[in-house]
């Protein structure tokens, strides 16, 4: 299937793997890759542009094909060295940064010059025009179904898809919820070129998480996610348990007076524990609504082939039932 996307990126299928901290791994973003998707390594779990550094070299040796890095801009006391791993991305000939977070703009004239495409996730029509007017070449249009951070527009894909569609110019691929054949023919349908998941290729063979991450996804259901920090604008969605039930009772008890150092025990440090230990309760982890779809733990090739083959059928259905 040829999309903008796909030309964009030089990949096989309209499938890319979002940045996951603690997941996107050169293994993750390998397999995707070598599946004909789009793999991505997430730069903030490196921490450092060494190891990034050596992350991207570690991903060159499992695959040929393209893949990116996620650079995630957050709102931190002590800032990752961007900089730094700007160079390590550049460095280690990297074509694809997918940005998210905070405005993007003082990323965008190194990466520009070493002919890297940028692809910035938006939760918000607003945040996506602003993405292409600073020069981004495409977005990842996130709805409020997704694991992570939603926003604090709350709207659905269903929605913001084709508003989305309605204003932008530039390529965008729907993001949050997406799953199988059924989510890609939709989202094309609604003025996508591809789809970005997150929480479907944790439940894959090769995610390099913990088995316990793996079943716990298929466990659940629409109805297990939670969202948290909404006092603190910067809700996130993530699979409830034993830290989160916590972190809402604090969230009751104190009101706006909460600060992030009352739910530190919940939120910080707690990603390698649960997905390297599978201590499956040590803390609050994204993940999306998308997990009520999620049923089985595929190998990255036999997934995207599904799906692939899941929405060729569906889009000759469709064609016969216009005929018809
Ligand atoms: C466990 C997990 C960790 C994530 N970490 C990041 C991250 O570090 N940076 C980022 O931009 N997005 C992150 N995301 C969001 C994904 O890249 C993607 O946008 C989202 O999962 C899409 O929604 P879905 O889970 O419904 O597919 C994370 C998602 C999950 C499930």
């Amino acid at each position: 299937m040829k999309t903008a996307i796909t030309e964009m990126f030089g990949i096989q299928h309209p499938i890319i793997q979002g940045g996951m901290h603690y997941v996107g791994f050169a293994e993750m973003a390998a397999a995707v890759s070598n599946a004909g998707g789009l793999g991505i390594i997430t730069g903030l779990t490196q921490g450092t542009p060494e190891k990034l550094a050596n992350e991207i070299a570690r991903c060159k040796d499992m695959t040929d094909k393209p893949f990116g890095v996620n650079l995630t801009i957050l709102p931190t006391l002590t800032p990752p060295d961007y900089p730094g791993l700007l160079k390590a991305v550049i460095d280690g000939g990297v074509k694809v940064v997918e940005t998210a977070g905070r405005n993007p703009v003082e990323l965008l004239p190194p990466l520009k010059d070493a002919g890297i495409k940028v692809i910035h996730k938006c939760t918000s029509v607003r945040h996506s025009l602003k993405a292409q007017e600073i020069g981004c070449d495409a977005v990842s249009v996130d709805g409020f179904e997704c694991g992570g951070h939603p926003g604090e527009d709350d709207v659905p894909n269903f929605i913001l898809l084709p508003r989305a569609a309605d204003e932008l110019e530039i390529p965008f691929v729907s993001s949050g919820g997406m799953a199988d054949g059924r989510s890609l023919v939709a989202s094309l349908a609604m003025g996508a070129a591809g789809m970005n998941m997150g929480t479907r290729f944790i439940a894959t063979k090769e995610a390099p998480v913990h088995e316990n991450v793996k079943q716990a996804i298929i466990a659940a259901s629409e109805l297990d996610t939670r969202l948290v920090m909404r006092p603190l604008r910067n809700t996130e969605r993530v699979l409830n348990n034993a830290a989160v039930e916590r972190l809402i009772q604090k969230e009751k008890d104190l009101g706006d007076a909460i600060t992030i150092q009352d739910i530190l025990p919940e939120v910080a440090g707690v990603y390698p524990k649960i997905m390297q230990e599978g201590a499956m309760d040590e803390g609050a982890w994204s993940c999306g609504m998308v997990a009520g779809l999620i049923h089985d733990i595929p190998a990255c090739e036999e997934l995207i082939t599904r799906i692939m083959a899941e929405a060729e059928a569906i889009i000759a259905r469709l064609g016969a039932l216009s005929k018809a």
